[in-house]
């Protein structure tokens, strides 16, 4: 496993992250062992977990299973803001909420300091001075020891490195947002902020939750349907691929085509093609069992070839338009990142 320097921070993670979130829910203790084991052996130091993933099962399972390791050589990181509880203050990015969901993390992950505290989604109604020195006084405290933002829009992201610039506060090292091959707005304004910034990037459901692994084809149901895709499609949800169809399917089959010529499975190929996109700097891999995760660091250690990024870019490119469709001729001429 190779390491990747995480912002500005000097902190080197790997550059495959292990999310949790199915630790306590469809992964059963014994297999999240298991699961962490090997990722570890591997060189894996980053697991990303949050305080509402099955209602705090998996902050646990992942604080019992560091109990026999050694805590400093990990990287962990979780999250706070969605609800915790029922009451008007079990939720949001207030201090009050902020500060008491920590003491809970901590209790749950049997640590006595989280390596990445990060905001799970912007909160319109507390403001974000306030969140910003709540989060400034947990890295003094010693509690946590960088923080980070999730599923922010840019302009969002921008306010607060603002805020917490003018304050001289800690500022956001890393983001997390939704990108995959499926999910390309990202690239929009967050990745060109990220890299002017040196934000770490950390890119969540990297396989759009098991869509791009080539296990569901057009009009057939998998195989295997204990899937949480599938799951959630027997509850009377919608599939994914169910807006944008002709879209989905020509980005999955272009996935399988490039799988097929490489001789790696279309996860590997799916989640190479991420960890080759500018900007990013560790994506977070979802496993629900070991064959998943031992499939999935296959995906690291190798590189797609220019001929084959340029398939999987082409098929799922987004439709770009003013002011994103140009690129200022000092930009063409220097290579600015920004
Ligand atoms: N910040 C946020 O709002 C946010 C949101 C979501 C996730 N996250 C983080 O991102 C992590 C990853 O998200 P994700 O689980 O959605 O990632 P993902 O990689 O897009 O999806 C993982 C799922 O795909 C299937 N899968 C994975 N590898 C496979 C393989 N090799 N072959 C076939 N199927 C495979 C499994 O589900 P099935 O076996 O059930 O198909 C697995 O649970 C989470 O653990 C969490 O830490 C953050």
């Amino acid at each position: 496993m190779k390491y990747r320097l995480f912002g500005k921070t000097g902190v080197k993670v790997s550059e495959l992250c292990l999310g949790t979130m199915t630790f306590g829910r469809y992964t059963s203790k014994d297999d999240s062992f298991a699961v962490m084991d090997r990722f570890s052996e591997q060189g894996g130091n980053f697991l990303d977990t949050a305080n509402i993933y099955n209602s705090g099962a998996s902050e646990e399972i992942l604080g019992q299973w560091l109990k026999g390791q050694q805590r400093d050589e990990y990287f962990i990181a979780t999250k706070v803001r969605f609800p915790t509880g029922n009451g008007p203050n079990s939720s949001g990015l207030t201090r009050k909420h902020i500060l008491q969901s920590v003491k809970e993390s901590l209790k749950r992950l049997g640590t006595d300091y989280i390596d990445l505290l990060q905001v799970h989604a912007w909160d319109p109604l507390t403001p974000v001075s306030q969140t910003m020195r709540a989060l400034n006084s947990l890295v003094e405290s010693g509690l946590v020891r960088y923080i980070g933002a999730s599923n922010f829009r840019a302009w969002q992201l921008a306010l607060s490195l603002n805020d917490s610039r003018m304050g001289g506060l800690e500022e956001f090292s890393s983001l997390q947002p939704q990108y995959n091959l499926l999910t390309r707005a990202t690239e929009y304004e967050l990745i060109p902020l990220c890299s002017a910034e040196d934000i770490a990037v950390l890119p969540w459901s990297p396989l759009k939750g098991g869509l791009l692994s080539g296990k569901y084809l057009k009009g057939k149901k998998p195989e295997n349907d204990e899937t949480r895709i599938w799951e959630n499609v027997r509850k009377g949800g919608a599939a994914p691929w169910e807006q944008n169809e002709d879209y989905v399917w020509s980005v999955v089959n272009a996935v399988r085509k490039v799988a097929e010529e490489t001789g790696k499975t279309p996860s590997q190929v799916a989640l190479n093609w991420l960890l080759s996109k500018k900007g990013v700097t560790s994506p977070i891999i979802g496993a629900r069992n070991l064959s998943q995760l031992e499939e999935n660091l296959g995906s690291a250690g190798w590189k797609l070839s220019r001929e084959h990024m340029g398939i999987l870019d082409e098929a799922s490119n987004l439709f770009v338009s003013y002011p994103y469709d140009e690129e200022s001729e000092e930009q063409q001429n220097y290579g600015r990142k920004n």
